[in-house]
Order: C-alpha cells, then structure tokens, then sequence
C-alpha cells in the first residue's frame, strides 16, 4: 500500500492530450525528486481522453469479498482487453481456491491499478492484485503497456529488447537483491519473462522492476523492487521500452497524507445545493444511495434522476472519481451528494488504522480536487466496520452510513427483481443501497422512481432524513428511522 502518491507531469499530460505537439514533460522543472526510487509514477487518469473505469464483484456470494476495477480507454481496446483477460483470470483463480471452513477474516479478493505512464506513444498501467484467503494478505503487481504507434498491448518483458537483454537485467536485479539481506532470496530469479511481469519507471526514467509478494522473498519484505539506473538500462530497452521511459520522465509532485489533508482544510463540506427544500418530518422521505461508482452507466443514472427530479447521495470510490471528476461535478451540479467509499474498496475492518486512514484520505482528497467540497459521510466497504473504523471516521469529520434497504443488486442482471425488491421494502426514512456500476440497475432506476413517487415518496440526500440534527461524525447511521438509536456494533 502506498503511503503516497505521485501525480506526474499533469501539466503536461494536458498539453500532450490535447494535441499541442509537446511530447515530454518539462525535464526541468525543479519539483521534489522522491526518496523512494522505486515507486513507479502516477499519472492522473482523467487527462486522459476516453479514459473511463470498469467494475467487477461477480463471486462476491458465500462471504467472499470481491472487488476489481480497472480501466478501459476507448482509443486502445486491445489494452481494454487484456486488462480485462488478466483481472478475470486472476479473479478465477481466486475463485476456484477452497476456503477454510469458517475462515476469519473474509477471504477478499482486490484489484486497484494506475497508470505508470500515459503519452500520445504510449500507455502504462500498473495493476495490484491483492488476495486473502482468510488468512495473510498477499499482493501481485502486473504493469501492461500500450504501444500507439503499432497498436500493441504488451506484456511488461515486452519493454526489454530481446532475452539477451534480459538475461543481462537479471543479473544486474539478482546482484542488487543479494544486498537486501536476510529477507530476500536472490537465487529465486531467474531470467525468465514470467519474473519481469511488472516494469515501469520512475520520474527520473530509471527503470523500476517489481516483484509479487514472496516471489523473490518471504512475505514479510513485502514489495520487494528495484531501480536500475537509466543509464544502465537504457541499451536493454526496446524501442517501446524506450517510448515508455520517454512518456514516463518528467516532473512528479510527492503528495503526503499531511498534504492531503491540508488540501481540504479550507473547503466548505459537501452538501446537496437543494437541501433544505424538504422537510422529512412531514414528507415521506427516502434517500437513495449509489455506491463503487463513478463507471461508466454513471451518465446514464444522472440523467434518469434528473427527468424525475430525484436526488441521491453517491459513495464515490476514490480511484474511479480520480479517473471521472466531472462526473462528481454533475452531481455536485444536479443536486445530489457526494460522499466517500474509500479508495479501492478494501474490506477496512482487517486494515491497519494507518492504512484505513490512507484508504480515507486518498478517497476525500480525489473528490476534493474534483469538487472543491469535502465529504462529510463515508460508508465502509461490504458495510465492514468496528471501532476502529468509527474512530479514523470521526477524526477525518465523516459520519458513517450504512443502509436499511439493501436492493441486492449485486449479482442480478433483472432490472424487474432489483425494482420490485427496492419498492417492497422501502419505508419512510429507509436509506437504499445500490451500485451505479451495474446496467440493471440504472435500468430499474425509472421503475423504483416512479413506483415510490406513486406511493408519496420524495427522493432527498442522507443527512436531509435527519433534519436540522446535523450528522454527527464518527456515529454510524443505518436508517432515518433509526437515528436515535446510539452507535450501534457491524454485522461483517
Ligand atoms: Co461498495
């Protein structure tokens, strides 16, 4: 897990992405060169043209948690393609694993990605594939690149010249291995392209090759990588390795959490522009809440909303509202609200509390940079949450919000089932959880409208339920009706 984040060259990626003919970032700007060389840059997604998300929780059944979300970019499908090859094959072999009887935590399986690099040559995108099986998390790295001038999706081998070169690159990786001490097993790499399945660069444009946990060592060194000079690894590039390292050089602003947090301190918090309009004390209220987005059915669910004059609250997923602000911005525009579901949808209540704080703060300080409003509610992940979750919540100003009425649209592609159990269970005050990453979904979007408006129903934002009682943080809401009853223990 990263601690921090670099955002390369964005400056230039919109000059570059609009076709202005600059073809590097400024190699002198005098930004913060980062300690840590062998963290590969991050690119920010939403200047890339085209760019948009893509979500899975397909095998999310019998307590398994499952979340991956990737991205497509519409100018180079058979990258689109591969990333979705190899998250699929991954989730398989998740799946087709047997769990222990009664494992404890939930087995989880997650896929979080970013981009190393983005040029008009080339695309990176770095994958992090992390699995539990009740017992120890373990992660993988896979970084696939794009070549756009021959149109070719490559594997990351495919940035070394030829196998000469990388035999050569072994032996310069397996002697700076053997410096690492007692944790890392050099011996255990050999030359071969299933080793080098996770290369990029860092912003000075050496070259950075990263291992799968316990691949090169025990499981407790963690990411194990290394940084070959740029000199050194130059004459083992091939001519897409040396486009990737040209689109990968450049500045890199080093974003701590501190920093993050700094960025929202003078933000007004995040409310719906038309709250206020309601009074729930006397109207038959419901607030209808979305969550995993934004993706790519998003457009379509704000549009329905609109045409039946209907608010709702978005828990937004910090990578996907990175790789869409201005979908946050329409509904920031529209009158709903938007609020935090972290930043990869981890389970939080088998993380660290630095590490649920990291997931909270990358989250709110993506939809801050996209909204200019700081998130005042946060719902955990599989609605897993405990002490711990409530404490970080409260330190960061959000309330915790669960739900009343679950549509259980996770697995359903019946938009007539998702309506029909939404309507059947809605009461003055509910609070309904559903997922504006799933087609059937929006598609039973227009149904539950109507039918819940024909029964007296006004669609308004979470903490409208609740009235002039603003929302306290740290307390966990299940439900309008349930407001007075105090902080009440999760059912993960
Ligand atoms: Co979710």
């Amino acid at each position: 897990m990263f601690k921090v984040r670099f955002v390369g060259g964005i400056a230039c990626m919109v000059a570059t992405m609009a076709g202005c003919g600059v073809a590097t970032a400024s190699p002198h700007a005098n930004s913060p060169v980062p300690s840590e060389p062998t963290l590969i840059n991050y690119v920010d997604p939403s200047m890339v043209r085209g760019l948009s998300t893509r979500s899975l929780n397909s095998g999310e059944a019998a307590g398994r948690r499952v979340h991956a979300t990737y991205p497509a970019v519409a100018d180079a499908p058979r990258l689109t393609e591969k990333l979705f090859k190899t998250v699929t094959a991954s989730l398989a072999r998740f799946a087709g694993n047997d769990v222990p009887a009664g494992a404890l935590p939930n087995p989880e399986f997650n896929v979080d990605w970013q981009l190393a690099a983005a040029s008009p040559e080339v695309l990176g995108v770095r994958l992090r594939i992390g699995q539990s099986m009740g017992s120890g998390w373990s992660e993988s790295r896979t970084t696939l690149w794009y070549d756009r001038a021959n149109r070719r999706a490559l594997e990351s081998p495919g940035l070394i010249r030829d196998s000469a070169a990388l035999t050569t690159l072994a032996g310069i990786v397996r002697r700076e291995l053997a410096l690492r001490g007692p944790l890392v097993n050099p011996n255990a790499l050999r030359p071969e392209r299933s080793m080098f399945d996770s290369l990029g660069f860092n912003p000075r444009g050496d070259l950075v090759v990263e291992f799968d946990d316990k691949q090169v060592g025990l499981g407790v060194a963690g990411r194990v990588a290394v940084a070959v000079p740029s000199a050194t690894a130059a004459p083992l590039l091939s001519e897409t390795g040396l486009r990737a390292r040209r689109a990968s050089v450049g500045t890199a602003t080093l974003i701590s959490q501190k920093d993050m947090l700094a960025a929202s301190m003078d933000r007004p918090a995040a409310r719906s522009s038309k709250a206020g309009t309601v009074d729930c004390a006397k109207a038959r209220c419901v607030a209808l809440t979305y969550e995993d987005g934004p993706g790519p059915e998003t457009g379509r669910l704000l549009n329905i909303l609109g045409a039946y004059r209907a608010r709702a609250t978005f828990f937004t997923l910090g990578s996907n509202a990175s790789a869409r602000p201005e979908l946050l911005r329409r509904m920031r525009d529209e009158g709903h609200l938007v609020a935090n579901h972290t930043w990869s949808h981890r389970d939080l209540s088998v993380l660290s509390s630095a590490m649920l704080a990291d997931q909270l703060t990358r989250a709110q300080h993506a939809i801050v940079q996209a909204i200019g409003q700081v998130p005042t509610l946060m719902r955990p992940p599989y609605g897993g949450t405990d002490e711990q979750v409530t404490s970080v919540a409260r330190r960061l100003g959000m309330s915790v919000v669960r739900w009343s009425v679950d549509a259980e649209d996770r697995d359903d592609p019946d938009p007539r089932a998702i309506a029909r159990r939404t309507v059947s269970q809605v009461r003055p005050g509910s609070i309904v959880l559903m997922r504006d990453f799933r087609p059937a979904t929006v598609d039973a979007a227009p149904a539950i409208l109507r039918e819940l408006a024909a029964k007296g129903y006004t669609f308004v934002t979470v903490p409208e339920l609740y009235g002039p009682r603003a929302m306290e943080p740290g307390r966990t809401y299940d439900s309008g009706t349930m407001s007075n009853v105090p902080d009440r223990r999760s059912m993960s």
